[in-house]
């Protein structure tokens, strides 16, 4: 059912755990399934040059979350936001497609985080040339997502 490459992500996660003093951070609630993810990022220069994360997702998030931990370090806040579960499911070989909504966790979590810095860094025209306003507008509400039910797959 799943590949080599997400067996070995699960098994040997990278970038578990949080950043102290980071730059930005992102919680974000899974719609579908209620399993939640903390993203925490530093940044220098617009370029991500840590990032980390924890979950309360199931093995498809943890595998999918360490994958993009390593997409996006290293890339352009403008490049990380691009980061998709599809780029995520790909970079992993396949996701069973019950399983591909587990992908948008830490994806959504990154965007959120970097929302999250330019607002402290108090540029919010940066937050708009990125598309970001919605992101920055749910966690102003304090919104993690819209829990769905528990996942059942
Ligand atoms: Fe909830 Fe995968 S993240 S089932």
């Amino acid at each position: 059912m799943y590949t080599e490459k997400v067996m070995e992500h699960f098994r040997n996660p990278r970038n578990v755990g949080e950043i102290e003093n980071p730059d930005g951070v992102g919680v974000v609630g899974n719609p579908v399934c209620g399993d939640l993810m903390k993203i925490t990022i530093k940044v220098d220069d617009d370029t991500i040059s840590d990032i980390k994360f924890q979950t309360f997702g199931c093995g498809a998030a943890i595998a999918t979350s360490s994958m993009v931990t390593e997409l996006a370090k290293g890339k352009k806040i403008e490049d990380a936001i691009k980061i998709s579960k599809q780029t995520v499911a790909d970079a992993l070989g396949g996701l069973p497609p019950q399983k591909m909504h587990c992908s948008n966790l830490a994806s959504d979590g990154l965007r959120r985080a970097i929302a999250d810095y330019l607002k402290k860094n108090g540029r919010l025209d940066k937050i708009r040339e990125l598309g970001l306003e919605k992101e920055l507008e749910k966690m102003e509400k304090g919104e993690m997502d819209d829990h769905g039910e528990l996942c059942e797959v």
